[in-house]
């Protein structure tokens, strides 16, 4: 029909509209495309070697890292390269549009950034953001997998819909989705770290390459998150981070929980635990030795700002982990048992909550108050398995003072609340929350002049309650939430609201990478311990305790599962699921080799810590957010660190003391198997801890 390019293996070349969907099956089946082969790049390496890249580059630059690596003591370097992840959400991306005799444009989208679906189809149909509403009932699933990439298949059903008059609905399956929609980055890094005398970090100087995939997507923004995260929870008073990111012919790689900053955070975290030995320290004493302490600042200038929090978060673990006692039991384990080794880690996670791009730290919300006094809140967000919708019920019914039964929530709809951000960043509670405080209130100043009236008392004395509303002082007449509704609505009183959010104090230079991007850090601290077959590589994870940091939780059992399901996912990222592409010449070049169920390895109840215990930061509560609370949603996928570092500090127990492993990654049986050998075959070699030069993998 007409040259074009394919891109990667599994590029759409057209799409086909059928009466049913076997029609349309059968129909996509039918066309025949001639390929001619191209010269492709597949791997990070490859595109480096090939000086592909995309975008612009990013450099994160603070003190002066060259002095310092001269003057320090101990200097390391190294390379990692680590593989992406597929979201793997439940529900493959759908959209079903139709258009009305009017010509509105109505696109039901599993989305988490309706706005920007709007403004993509309008733009694809060529008609002003007005014609086109998208509506997110909810999601089964997303983990930023549907922020972006979600957007083409809504205007293809659109594109559709506008041809044949009709409704159109497209539905990937799941080979479909997992071969054309893109993934976590995979990363190459290569770095040189400076220590003093006692361990600390003083100087690190980083490259980080992003595997971009063919086309740009979010790859920038991911970039500089990661960037802005490779100091995790540490001090490090030099630094100097090159970024850049590779073009390969491969799905666009996109948004995925933690957004570029388990990247970053893996790289510190890798080089901290292969340095451990070199230095002499055990592994958690050198991580708590560099912990950020009170008035420390980031890289790029933002005070950490309760950064003690870490330090609690910390002894919370040591102690509801008994993990002093735990360590002198391995030891004991370890040495008399020459075939299976066990090992404890530590690690810590800070990110930062707000979006960097100061203008999408907004939102927007409507509360309609009915006169029966019963309400319904529309909002921003989307809701996709992390619990946004009942915390935003449980704001609404606070605020009102009535019972979370009398609040129903609309789906998320553009014609209702417009300009919206994604939900993403974690900032779906802290912003729209926000927002539906802030109609709330608005409505609730209107009433206490309704109540105060009837009750005679002063407007500011009057308070909301379980649908109660009452005198600030014992005694005196009640009413119901009820009768001041109807009051208020006989007065002509307005009984809604639109609400709105913006998060102040944020400033960020994008390109010299300074300011202060976040609104605060989000804290945690996990401990992982492991067990690991000498035999076959093959480990179990035997016990976590985790402390994490949510501020006043607006829903502690909500927040616990976050924890729970984001650390169980970073360990699938980190252990088990292992992205391949074949890189083979031939026609199979660029194909995802696991494309299914059955050859990508997601974590299932197997996997689970025998023992897991979660437990809130107590007496957490977070000044001007949202009552107090915390985002939850991503930070915990980072704790997972520690189940790595522990099949690290396991492979090495098969050493000689002060064995330093190098560990690729994700860290499945096959790779720690091949990491204890070596580890192994280091019993028969003598070792220089002095200067020690780490390789690649
Ligand atoms: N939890 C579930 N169950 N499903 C998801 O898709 N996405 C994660 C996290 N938790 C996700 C999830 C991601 S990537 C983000 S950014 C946040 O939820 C978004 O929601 P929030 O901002 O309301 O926390
Ligand atoms: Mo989450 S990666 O910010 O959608």
């Amino acid at each position: 029909m007409f040259p074009a390019e394919v891109m990667f293996h599994g590029h759409a070349v057209c799409w086909v509209l059928g009466e049913t969907l076997e029609a349309a099956r059968l129909g996509a089946a039918a066309v025949e495309i001639d390929y001619q082969e191209l010269p492709s790049l597949v791997t990070i390496r490859e595109a480096i070697a090939a000086g592909n890249f995309l975008g612009s580059d990013l450099r994160l630059e603070n003190g002066n890292v060259e002095v310092a690596l001269a003057a320090a003591p101990q200097v390391f370097q190294g390379e990692f390269e680590f593989a992406g992840q597929e979201h793997f959400y439940l529900e493959t991306n759908s959209s079903l549009a139709m258009i009305d005799e009017g010509g509105q444009v109505f696109v039901q989208s599993s989305t988490q950034h309706p706005s920007q679906t709007q403004e993509i189809v309008a733009k694809v149909l060529g008609v002003a953001s007005h014609a086109v509403t998208v509506q997110c009932l909810r999601m089964g699933g997303a983990f930023g997998g549907k922020e972006m990439q979600s957007h083409g298949f809504a205007a293809i059903a659109a594109l559709g819909t506008r041809m044949t008059g009709r409704p159109v609905r497209v539905r990937l399956n799941r080979t479909q989705d997992l071969t054309m929609t893109g993934k976590r980055h995979g990363f190459h890094s290569q770095w040189r770290a400076g220590f003093d005398d006692e361990g600390r970090l003083v100087a690190l100087d980083a490259t980080l390459t992003a595997d971009g995939g063919w086309s740009l997507d979010m790859s920038e923004p991911v970039l500089a998150r990661a960037i802005c995260h490779v100091d995790n929870g540490y001090w490090i008073p030099n630094v100097r981070v090159d970024g850049r990111i590779a073009k390969t012919n491969k799905t666009s790689q996109t948004a995925f929980r933690g957004f570029g900053g388990p990247q970053g955070m893996l790289v510190v975290e890798d080089l901290l635990g292969r340095c451990a030995p070199l230095l002499g320290l055990d592994a958690m004493e050198l991580r708590r030795r560099n912990l950020y302490k009170p008035n420390q600042t980031t890289p790029y200038g933002q005070p950490v700002r309760h950064a003690e929090r870490l330090e609690s978060c910390w002894s919370g673990v040591l102690d509801s982990g008994e993990v002093e006692r735990r360590k002198a039991e391995i030891e004991g384990f370890n040495a008399t048992h020459p075939l299976t080794k066990r090992a404890l880690a530590m690690t810590p996670v800070k990110f930062g909550i707000a979006f960097n791009l100061a203008a999408l730290n907004q939102a927007g919300a409507l509360v309609h108050v009915y006169r029966d006094g019963s309400v319904l809140i529309n909002h921003g967000g989307t809701e996709m398995g992390q619990g946004l919708h009942t915390k935003m019920l449980q704001v609404a019914a606070t605020a009102l003072g009535v019972p979370p039964a009398r609040v129903r929530l609309a789906p998320t709809r553009t014609d209702k609340v417009p300009n919206t951000s994604a939900t993403a960043a974690s900032a779906g509670a802290d912003l729209n929350g926000a927002a539906i405080k802030n109609a709330c209130e608005q409505i609730r100043e209107r009433l206490v002049y309704v109540a105060g009236g009837k009750l005679g008392i002063s407007p500011q004395d009057v308070r909301f309650a379980d649908g109660w509303v009452r005198g600030l002082t014992f005694g005196g007449e009640t009413l119901t939430w009820e009768e001041v509704v109807s009051a208020a609505y006989f007065q002509r009183v307005q009984l809604w609201a639109a609400g709105f959010h913006r998060t102040e104090g944020l400033h960020w230079d994008a390109v010299a990478m300074r300011g202060e991007p976040f609104k605060y850090f989000a804290y945690g601290v996990a401990a992982s311990e492991v067990e690991v077959d000498g035999f076959t590589g093959a480990y179990t994870l035997r016990r976590v305790d985790i402390v994490h940091d949510v501020g006043d939780s607006l829903s502690p059992l909500i927040d616990i599962g976050q924890i729970e399901g984001g650390f169980v996912q970073g360990a699938g990222w980190l252990t088990l699921e292992d992205l391949r592409w074949d890189e083979s010449d031939g026609p199979d070049r660029g194909r995802l080799a696991t494309q299914a169920a059955s050859t990508y390895k997601l974590p299932s109840f197997s996997e689970m810590p025998e023992a897991f215990n979660v437990q809130l930061l107590e007496k957490a509560h977070e000044d001007g957010s949202v009552y107090g609370s915390k985002a939850v949603g991503e930070p915990p996928l980072m704790l997972a660190f520690s189940v790595r570092e522990a099949l690290r500090q396991a492979a090495a127990a098969f050493g000689p003391p002060g064995t330093s492993v190098d560990l690729g990654c994700p860290a499945t049986p096959e790779v720690v198997y091949w990491a204890l050998e070596k580890a192994r075959a280091a019993n028969h070699l003598s070792i220089d801890l002095s200067r020690v030069e780490l390789s690649g993998m």
